[in-house]
Formats: C-alpha cells, structure tokens, sequence
C-alpha cells in the first residue's frame, strides 16, 4: 500500500514509516518540522536503504495537503501530526485545538475528496483519563481530564461519525499507553525539544550527563513502591501494531478502537533499575510532590488487538532501555 504519514519525522512517526519499509508498503512523510528534524528522514533512509519522499507542510494548510494528495495516489493515511504535552495543552488550549482538532478535520475532508478511504489515527490512553479500574479496555467510558486529551476525544468522535456518514471510510484508532524505546540501531530515537515531559528520555539524559538528576513525582502513591505505574510499550512494538492494524482493516468500513500497550505496569523506580542495569551507571534522583494531573496507575487490556489484528507487543522493558541508551549514548545532542 501506498501511506501518507503525517508527523512522519516524529518520534512514533519515524518508526512506524520503519515498520511500513519492512512490509513492502511505499511511504511518504508529511511534516512542518515543528517537533522533529530533516536529518530524521536522512537516518530513516540510512536504516531502510529506501529512498523517502518527504513534504515539508502543515495539516491545517487545506492547499498543501491538496497538493500532496493530487500528487500521490494514497491507499492510506496514518495520521501522528498533532501537538502532545499535556502540560503545554493545559497553559495553551485554542493551539491544541487548532492543530489537532482542526488539523484533523481538515485531513480528513482533503482524503475523502481525493477518494482516498482508510484513515489510522495516532490517538492515547490519555483519553480515558482516570479509569475506574486497571487494566482499561476499550469499552471504558472516556473522561479525559486536560486539553490534550479532550483534542484526542474530539478527534476520535469526529473520525467515528464521519465513517458512519461516509460508508466506504475505514477509521482505526489507536490508544497508546507510554510509548518508549528506540530503534535497534540507535540511528532514531525520541528526541523532545527542551526538557523532556516523559519519564524515559528524561532518565535518558540523566544518563549521558544533560540532567543533574531525575525528579521523581511522588512516592506516596497507592503502588507496589509508591512511585507512578505506567504500561510501558516498545515503540517498534508500537509502530507494528500500526502496520497490523493497517493490513487488518484497510478495507473493513467503519472505525475500530484498539489499545495499544502490554497489559504490564512498571513503576517509576522499576523504570530507573532498568535503564541503571541498561547504561551501567547509577542515576541519581530526587523525590518530589506529585505532579498535577498524575494518577497512581494504569496499564492496558490488550486484548481485543491481539484478538482482532493478530497483534501484541513483544518487547521488555529491559529491551526498551537498552534500545534508549543506544540511541542516547549515540546521540547525546539529539538529531
Ligand atoms: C510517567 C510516570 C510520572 C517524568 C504521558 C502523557 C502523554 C502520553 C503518554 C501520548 C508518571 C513519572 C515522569 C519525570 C517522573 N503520550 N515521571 N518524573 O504522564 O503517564 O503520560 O505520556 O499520548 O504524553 O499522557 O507519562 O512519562 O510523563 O510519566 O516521576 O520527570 O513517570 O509521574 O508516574 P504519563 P510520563
């Protein structure tokens, strides 16, 4: 098949086009760079040996997304371009809204005028906000608690109802849990602009000397050592379950909800001894109050991929950790 991937340069973008690569899909990257570098697709094509086409633009430009569709004749979409700190989307909603609501819808109209009818969408757990119970599966009522989540909602129901209205539209959408991990060559990697949100690339910069120390927010919750549970996935594991899904269900009308996570939760301090077994160093952090916005735990029911796409993750997080610091000790500046 032939796959527009928006946020191609990005972190799960990146990878997933790998993944694509690896099954004989044919890939072009869309990306206005705002997250992510050029040098991304130079890496990609040092992995794959393949050639990428690349435009550089935005999805919320109604005429450049024209221009690559008339240009391409797209089997598919997979959609990660899109704005994701939660904290920013919390001081800084109407730009969530924009790029990820508008951006999104905006997508959208562009595929089914050029006829194009399969559309995955790169959507988070962050949906459910704080479950009833552990593990989540996706008949979970969704009660997302900040603007990040709520864009991913939104976008969600705006996807649903869309191939309700437009029979021929396939709509997946993907919840990921905690994305981490690094491709196995340490040529691509997660690399967040300023100080990281996200625990491992965090520990990860700990680790090659960027950071002081970590900051561990909280250690009084209700886990097995106080400290924040979350599932953690591999992104390679992340980006193949992408490409299951795609296979699965291209031309399945309708839209599908997956989660996309282990089933496993690890704490905070059990992600540090990974990542400590993984570089041979000892990463010093510090206790400090909770974050606003965290809850003590959650992990998936990843049930229903495994069921219907054939699908889980495969990886460990002593796996992750050592495909981090890989990439890290490779690259301690990044791209
Ligand atoms: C994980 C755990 C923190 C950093 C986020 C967002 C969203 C989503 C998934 C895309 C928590 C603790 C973290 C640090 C810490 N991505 N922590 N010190 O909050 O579970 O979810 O990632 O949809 O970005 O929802 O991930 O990595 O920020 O935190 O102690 O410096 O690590 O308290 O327990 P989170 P996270």
């Amino acid at each position: 098949m032939k796959v527009l991937v928006t946020g191609g340069a990005g972190y799960i973008g990146s990878h997933t086009c790998l993944a694509l690569l690896a099954q004989g899909h044919e890939v072009v990257v869309f990306d206005n760079f705002s997250n992510s570098k050029p040098e991304v697709l130079r890496r990609l094509e040092q992995i794959s040996g393949t050639a990428i086409a690349c435009v550089e633009g935005d999805v919320c430009d109604h005429s450049a997304l024209h221009q690559v569709f008339s240009a391409h004749n797209f089997d598919a979409v997979i959609h990660f371009a899109g704005l994701k700190a939660v904290g920013e989307s919390t001081a800084n909603p109407l730009k969530y809204y924009e790029v990820n609501v508008c951006g999104s819808r905006i997508l959208t109209e562009v595929m089914l005028a050029h006829q194009v009818h399969c559309v995955v969408f790169s959507s988070s757990a962050t949906v459910y906000g704080t479950p009833k119970s552990v593990p989540i599966n996706e008949s979970f009522a969704l009660y997302p608690a900040n603007p990040y989540g709520h864009t991913k909602a939104m976008v969600e129901t705006i996807l649903r109802d869309t191939a309700a209205a437009h029979t021929a539209l396939s709509a997946v959408l993907l919840r990921y849990f905690n994305p981490a991990g690094a491709h196995p060559s340490g040529l691509i990697g997660e690399d967040p602009k300023g100080i990281p949100n996200n625990l491992m690339p965090f520990i990860a910069q700990v680790a090659v000397g960027k950071r002081e120390h970590l900051a561990v927010f909280g250690d009084d919750y209700p886990t097995c050592d106080g400290t924040g549970v979350r599932d953690y996935i591999h992104v390679m594991d992340l980006a193949e379950g992408h490409v299951a899904a795609l296979e699965q269900l291209s031309r399945q009308p309708g839209s599908h909800v997956y989660n996309l996570g282990t089933g496993c939760g690890y704490s905070v301090l059990q992600m540090l001894q990974a990542f400590e077994k993984a570089c041979g160093k000892t990463i010093p952090y510090q206790v400090q109050a909770r974050r606003d916005g965290d809850i003590a735990e959650y992990w998936a029911d990843p049930g229903k991929a495994e069921r219907e796409l054939g699908w889980r993750a495969e990886r460990d997080v002593a796996q992750m950790a050592a495909d981090t610091w890989r990439w890290q000790s490779n690259n301690p500046e990044g791209f």
